[in-house]
Order: C-alpha cells, then structure tokens, then sequence
C-alpha cells in the first residue's frame, strides 16, 4: 500500500474513533452524568447496566486508543512527509497541544472516571441483586460515587473540548 493510502486509512480511522470518543464523552459528562445524579440510588442501576452489560468503559478505551494510535501514525506520517521542522509550525504545534490534552483526557478517565464507574456499578448490581432499596450506607457511597463521576466528568469535557478545538483549527494557524 503506498503512503497515500496508508494516511487517508489512518486519518479515517482518527477522525471517526476521535469523533465518537470525544462526543460520547462530551454526551456523558454534560448530560448522563447530571441525570443520573439527578436520579439518585436509581442512577446506581443504570450505571449498573451501562458498565456491566453494555460495556461502555471497554468500549470507551477501544474508541480511545484507536484514536491515539491513529494519532499518532499520523504524526509520524507528517513528520516523514514534512521533515522534523513540521512541529514547530503553526499546524505542527496546535495538533501537538490537541495531542497532549487528548492523551490527558485519556489518562484521567482510566485512572479517575472507570474506576469510579466500575465502583458505581459494582454497587447498583448489589442493590438490584437485594430486591429493595440500598441501606444507608449504600446510598451515601452512590451518592459520593456519583460527585465523583460528576465532578471528574466535567473535568474530561473541558480538556476534550481543548484537544478537538486545537484538531479543528491546527490547518489554519500561521
Ligand atoms: C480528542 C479527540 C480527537 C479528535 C476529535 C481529533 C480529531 C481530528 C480531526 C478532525 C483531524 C483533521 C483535522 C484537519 O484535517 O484539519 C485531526 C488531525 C490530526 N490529529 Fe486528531 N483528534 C483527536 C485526538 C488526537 C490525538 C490524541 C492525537 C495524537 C496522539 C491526534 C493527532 C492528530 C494529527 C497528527 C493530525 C493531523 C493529521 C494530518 O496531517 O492530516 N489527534 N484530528
């Protein structure tokens, strides 16, 4: 396959996984996760559904590391077709600032937003497996779970809302 090809794939790849992972964050942290706060010990349930059988973190990581490694076979690729000097252009910066706050998004999800997730989760399988409402106890550690996941969710938005803007404008910054 020449490289012509090989960078139309790789950019086909980035920008519908990089679409797709950034508006499902986007829709998650801006309107789920209010709601399900909102919905109280019930929020626990859906988050249940969600992350056990719909697998969204899975499928979050997934969408994620596509657009990474696409990402990044797009900078070797420029970098090949350009020469090295290409970073320290106008595009080359930009998409390298969008990069890091892509990859920073990346990182707090996995290591803030899933964990509290697969707690959240763990929980409401526990309540929905008793047939009654959650003891005290259970409803303080959703309720804590989900300021979290609020929290840390609006968190996500604003560095993915950085890293697209930087993707979007990048061609046309002298
Ligand atoms: C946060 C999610 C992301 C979205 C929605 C996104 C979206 C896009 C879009 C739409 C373009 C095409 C821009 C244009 O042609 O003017 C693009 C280009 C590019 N992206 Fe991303 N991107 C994301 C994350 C990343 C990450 C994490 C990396 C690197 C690890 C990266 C590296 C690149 C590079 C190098 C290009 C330039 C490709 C070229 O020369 O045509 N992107 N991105």
């Amino acid at each position: 396959m020449n490289n012509t090809y090989i960078f139309l794939l790789a950019r086909f790849i980035h920008v519908v996984a990089g679409v797709t992972w950034a508006g499902a964050l986007i829709f998650i942290s801006w309107l789920l996760l209010p709601a399900l706060r909102g919905a109280g010990p019930a929020g626990g349930v859906v988050m249940q559904q969600l992350v056990r059988v719909q697998s969204l973190p899975k499928q979050l990581i997934a969408l994620m590391a596509l657009t990474i490694l696409s990402g990044l076979s797009l900078f070797y690729l420029d970098i090949s077709a350009f020469g090295p000097a290409w970073v320290h252009t106008g595009p080359g910066r930009t998409f390298s600032l969008g990069a890091a706050f892509g990859i920073l998004a990346a990182v707090y999800g996995m290591f803030v937003n899933a964990p509290a997730a697969k707690r959240m989760g763990a929980l409401g399988a526990l309540v929905q497996a008793s047939g009654g409402p959650p003891s005290a106890e259970q409803a303080a550690e959703l309720g804590r779970l989900q300021g979290r996941l609020y929290n840390a969710g609006r968190v996500i938005m604003v560095l993915i809302l950085i890293a697209v803007t930087c993707m979007g404008v990048a061609r046309y910054i002298p």
